[in-house]
């Protein structure tokens, strides 16, 4: 995990986590959810073949909602065959700190299903309440792959909603099948397997495909890819680019989430648009941006349109404005934005063209510039910080905060003071950003928490603040840090 300032974040936690302990000492009776540590882990996990482990903090709120669906979950499934374990490890424990990084956990809850005694893990990718979880693995501890014998076979299994991946053979044996069982095998958290000697039983079936094929339906664009290489890197690359929409839809309808979530976890860049669905012009707009999207997605570009009555997430995280519909938002894996507001069908492929030419601006999320900045504390927006921080030639000390934060709250006061106590000094300014609603320039600032503090002194160095938050310290360090107004008329003048 990234390094967290202790002193920062432990007051928080530690009230979460005996909050924990009140819930913990209130639950009895039975347990399914088997509690493993570093030293019986490897002992339940290498005795079984279907082991699934939740790595959680005691302090973490959905891992604290997750407990009693995942113990309901364990319980239902304690008599199922074969057998499937349910377990739980304190990441946060000091001991299973290791156990933890040894399976690249960075957030929690983070739930691995763990196969062979250990030797296959993968994630766990489904559902968060009890049946949904029940469901998920009873499908995960079965087949990788069910053997499709009818049409109503076929009709039960391929979800219309869902990517369904088909092997079509002539016999159930030989070297393609080995591999589609191993791609399945592989795959299975993702996508679900079936497969078929005959390929008249399928949806839109002919008789006359006697395979081997690879045959992958999917609820959008061609609704089914067929593919000959069975061999196994070119079958999962056939998978994974067959397996996105060529404009990824995001609404209300929960069957979408799935690409989505795809979507997002893509390296590519983004490129959105949202409006409202229902306007007059939808149709047009989606058209002219599949047609945008056709073109430029073998370019590291990934595709999405979403309806504005399911974005508020989105336009908050952005900083964007119901009035600026129709919208284009194009987001770099670094951070770096560009924006088109009140787009007409007809500007979509001048504007990405522009984008791709390099001619489009990045966009900011900033937060009006205020009128009056009269207070002791002043405060700084992302249009005004290169005014007031960089080119100012002042000595600033920013504070990095959000409003949700208490830690931030209490320092407040206390920068206040430190305000007061310089404002007859005019080459320092005490400032404050709130990192919710301005972007701030990531390869300047390393934020990984609230508060984080910099130091700018009025020749250009940049330091983080980490001491104690008590006004003589932090006074202390100012003074330590800061430029005198002469020394920097002479660094000028060097320049
Ligand atoms: C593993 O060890 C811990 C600590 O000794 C214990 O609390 C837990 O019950 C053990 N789990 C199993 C399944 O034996
Ligand atoms: C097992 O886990 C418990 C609770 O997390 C912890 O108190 C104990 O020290 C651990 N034991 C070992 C041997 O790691
Ligand atoms: C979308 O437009 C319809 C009318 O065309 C309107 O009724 C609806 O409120 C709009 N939705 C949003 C989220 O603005
Ligand atoms: C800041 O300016 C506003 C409006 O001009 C005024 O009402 C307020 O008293 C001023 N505050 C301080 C601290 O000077």
């Amino acid at each position: 995990m990234a390094h967290h300032n202790n002193i920062r974040v432990s007051i928080c936690f530690l009230f979460a986590s005996s909050l924990l302990s009140l819930f913990a000492q209130i639950s009895s009776g039975k347990e399914f959810v088997l509690t493993l540590n570093r030293s019986n882990f490897s002992d339940i996990v290498t005795k079984h073949n279907f082991v699934v482990v939740e790595f959680y903090a005691p302090w973490c709120g959905h891992c604290m909602k997750l407990a009693p669906e995942y113990e309901k979950a364990a319980s239902i499934l304690s008599s199922n065959d074969p057998p499937v374990i349910l377990a739980k490890v304190d990441a946060n424990e000091e001991k299973n700190r290791e156990l933890a990084s040894q399976f690249q956990v960075q957030g929690f809850p983070t739930i691995k299903i763990l196969r062979n005694g250990g030797k296959v893990v993968q994630d766990y990718k489904g559902p968060r309440e009890a049946d949904g979880i029940v469901d998920y693995l009873k499908k995960q501890s079965g087949p990788a792959t069910t053997e499709i014998k009818s049409a109503d076979d076929a009709s039960a299994l391929i979800d219309k909603n869902k990517v369904v991946i088909v092997g079509v053979f002539p016999k159930f044996s030989g070297e393609e099948y080995e591999n589609f069982n191993a791609l399945a095998d592989k795959l299975r958290s993702e996508y679900d397997f079936s497969h078929t000697l005959n390929a008249k039983h399928l949806p839109r079936g002919e008789s006359s495909v006697t395979g081997p094929v690879v045959r992958l339906f999917k609820p959008f664009d061609e609704l089914f890819v067929d593919f000959y290489d069975f061999n196994m890197e070119a079958l999962s690359k056939f998978v994974e680019e067959s397996s996105v929409p060529i404009v990824t839809v995001f609404n209300n309808d929960p069957s979408n989430h799935p690409f989505v979530v795809k979507f997002f976890d893509n390296p590519n860049v983004k490129a959105m648009m949202f409006f409202n669905f229902t306007v007059d012009n939808a149709d047009s707009l989606k058209s002219k941006f599949r047609e945008s999207a056709e073109q430029y997605r073998q370019q590291g570009i990934s595709f999405l349109v979403g309806d504005l009555e399911a974005s508020q997430g989105a336009f908050q995280y952005f900083g964007l404005k119901e009035n600026q519909v129709p919208l284009i938002v194009i987001q770099h894996n670094d951070g770096k934005k560009f924006l088109k507001t009140n787009v007409e069908p007809d500007h979509i492929a001048t504007w990405l063209k522009a984008y791709k030419d390099g001619s489009v601006e990045p966009f900011k999320k900033s937060e009006p510039i205020p009128e009056v900045n009269n207070e002791s504390v002043k405060v700084v927006v992302a249009d005004n910080l290169q005014d007031i921080v960089f080119n100012s030639g002042k000595n600033v000390l920013l504070e990095i905060y959000a409003p949700w934060c208490s830690h931030c709250k209490k320092l407040a006061p206390i920068l206040e003071e430190v305000a007061v106590s310089y404002q007859s000094n005019p080459d320092v300014i005490i400032a404050k950003l709130d990192a919710t609603a301005n972007d701030i320039p990531r390869d300047t600032f390393d934020v990984q928490g609230y508060p984080t503090v910099y130091f700018r002194s009025a020749s250009g160095q940049i330091s983080q603040y980490d001491g104690s938050r008590k006004k003589e310290d932090i006074i202390d360090f100012i003074e330590k840090n800061r430029d005198k107004v002469d020394q920097q008329e002479s660094v000028k003048d060097e320049l």
